[in-house]
């Protein structure tokens, strides 16, 4: 579905390894998360708290909010705004932020104040 428009092959820097949902991905040096995640094709990387509805980054420059994700144990990150660093872990930000009571539950009645 993604793909870099640049042969990252011949771009300078190092590679960095990092995992989502347990998967092992790779990126180079000064990519975003959002950017790194994206490029393994992952789905959705998010579901919004009312519905329960899978969301993934959509503006990539910090506008949208539709890439929250969990970066290292920390709910509610910007992925677009996050350099990649050797051995993070990135997870799925289900719902509500794990932080917040009714975190990660089944998802709510009613529809979200944003569009589905
Ligand atoms: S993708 Fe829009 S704020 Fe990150």
């Amino acid at each position: 579905m993604f793909k870099r428009r640049t042969d990252w092959t011949r771009r300078g820097g190092g590679r960095v390894r990092l995992s989502f949902e347990d998967q092992p991905i790779e990126a180079l040096e000064g990519d975003t998360v959002a950017a790194a995640v994206l490029s393994s094709n992952p789905g959705f990387t998010r579901t919004t708290p009312v519905s329960g509805a899978r969301r993934a980054p959509y503006c990539m420059m910090g506008v949208c909010f539709e890439c929250l994700m969990q970066i290292d144990g920390v709910a509610n990150q910007q992925a677009c705004m996050v350099q990649v660093r050797e051995g993070m872990v990135v997870r799925r930000q289900l719902g509500e932020s794990p932080d917040e009571p009714g975190a990660n539950s089944a998802p709510r009645a009613g529809g979200d104040h944003g569009a589905d």
